[in-house]
């Protein structure tokens, strides 16, 4: 399993199957223009070419990085390798003052154990644009929300 930061020769043909338990998920082709969009990305990629687990960092490029997204495939999980794909992208995060992520309470002790310190997270949810597109005829498109 190589780990790489770079989209190169990967197509949403080698994104599928992410996004698990995900009521209204992105498609492979969003998935694939999420990851072009990112400031870093870490991928790990199976001789084949398919991605097994991915984490993306967005950032301002000066002070701070967001963590939002970070998923192994299930039958990779337990192996290692959110780890190797943590320190992965945390090691292209290093000139940054800040970087931040929110995760459920069961993996704070995941994220610790990765040098990381508990604290608090605020958050808004628009479940109608959790695909990234426009689920619904009268929801707006990017650009406004009022
Ligand atoms: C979280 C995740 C990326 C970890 O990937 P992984 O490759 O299994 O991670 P590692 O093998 O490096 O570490 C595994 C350890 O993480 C912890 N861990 C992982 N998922 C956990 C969970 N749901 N609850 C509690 N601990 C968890 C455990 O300590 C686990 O050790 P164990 O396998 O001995 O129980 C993976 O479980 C995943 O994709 N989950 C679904 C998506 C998700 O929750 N992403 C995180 C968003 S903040």
């Amino acid at each position: 399993m190589r780990l790489t930061d770079s989209l190169e020769g990967l197509t949403p043909e080698n994104l599928q199957g992410f996004f698990a338990g995900w009521p209204n998920p992105p498609s492979p082709e969003t998935f694939h223009r999420l990851l072009a969009g990112s400031y870093r990305i870490s991928l790990a990629v199976e001789e084949g070419g398919r991605v097994a687990g991915f984490a993306q960092a967005i950032s301002d490029g000066v002070l701070t990085a967001f963590i939002p997204l970070l998923e192994v495939l299930p039958e990779h999980q337990g192996q290692g390798l959110g780890t190797r794909l943590m320190r992965h992208l945390l090691g292209q995060l290093e000139h940054l003052y800040a970087v931040d992520l929110s995760c459920d309470a069961e993996l704070v002790p995941f994220y610790e154990r990765l040098g990381m310190e508990r604290g608090n997270a605020m958050s808004l949810r628009n479940y109608a644009r959790q695909s990234g597109v426009s689920g619904f005829p009268d929801t707006p498109g990017p650009g406004g929300l009022d």
